[in-house]
């Protein structure tokens, strides 16, 4: 498994793959890699000839510095994980390799969609998650690219990134992946002792229970009685809204799709997770 750590040593990589005429799925991670980062990569080895997998905590989309330092960092595991994979190589920036002082970039509006839910309660998240992809994109030009559906806004932010700088790559989104219990995997679950992870899981059978409601139980209850078993469980719930899956405005009746998305924090780590739900009207 190869791994690279400059700019260059991945341009002179991807001139050599179009060379070949060798398509490439890439992998974008901040590392701390789970289920949910492995089942991207399977998913990318089986419709790609090669796949790049980026490891980069990228300190501009944390708003707040203390989750930034705790974020966990497990470069050699994550290496481990990633050698069962043929055709795969790593990318390994520094932060001044990933931002260098001559990169020309233009912050794309972030609109409606980026200013709601995360982008209301992560103010400039946003914007460092798109300054990052924008710049990865631009190095690596993969025919395609892997993010997991439980980001959900942030899938829909990069679908409008990639239109607005046509890049022209094609935007996989990749189901969640779950715990036993149910709770979302992400690298944040790494901080929860073995009693959060039950309690988080709170999140998820609220997520269940509004199913079950869908079409039946007025939305605006539905919703009331989610949050209540969330806050019952312990959880500090952040937001828990039921939107529209395309414009992510919130729904004001059950309509043939939507989605409900939730930010609740557990013993001080902050989860995000959501389902969507169609209905026969
Ligand atoms: O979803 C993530 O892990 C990050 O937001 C991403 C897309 C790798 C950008 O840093």
């Amino acid at each position: 498994m190869q791994t690279f750590v400059t700019r260059e040593e991945i341009t002179h990589w991807r001139q050599q793959k179009l060379a070949l005429g060798q398509s490439v799925g890439f992998v974008p991670t901040m590392g701390a890699l789970h289920k949910g980062h492995l089942s991207l990569v399977e998913q990318a080895s089986k419709e790609n000839e090669v796949v790049i997998v980026s490891i980069f905590v990228n300190p501009k989309q944390f708003n707040i510095d203390a989750d930034l330092d705790q974020y966990p960092r497990m470069i050699e595991a994550d290496l481990k994980l990633l050698k069962k994979f043929d055709h795969i190589v790593v990318f390994l920036p520094s932060e001044s390799e990933m931002y260098p002082e001559n990169q020309p970039f233009e912050p794309m509006p972030l609109e409606r969609i980026g200013q709601l839910m995360e982008g209301a309660h992560r103010p400039g998240h946003f914007e460092g998650v798109v300054h990052v992809v924008h710049h990865l994109f631009d190095l690596i030009a993969p025919n395609k690219a892997y993010f997991g559906q439980k980001d959900f806004q942030q899938l829909a932010v990069i679908r409008q990134l990639n239109a607005y700088y046509q890049f022209g790559i094609e935007i996989i989104g990749c189901q969640t992946i779950r715990e036993a219990n149910g709770l979302a995997m992400s690298s944040r679950n790494l901080r929860l002792n073995e009693a959060q992870r039950e309690q988080a899981a709170a999140i998820y059978k609220a997520l269940c229970y509004i199913k079950k409601q869908v079409g039946h139980m007025p939305i605006e209850l539905a919703k009331k009685n989610a949050m209540e078993q969330i806050e019952n469980a312990g959880l500090k719930l952040e937001y828990l809204e039921i939107v529209d899956p395309l414009t992510l405005d919130a729904c004001i009746d059950w309509q043939s799709l939507q989605v409900c998305c939730i930010a609740a924090v557990c013993g001080g780590i902050r989860l995000i997770d959501n389902m969507l739900y169609e209905s026969v009207l």
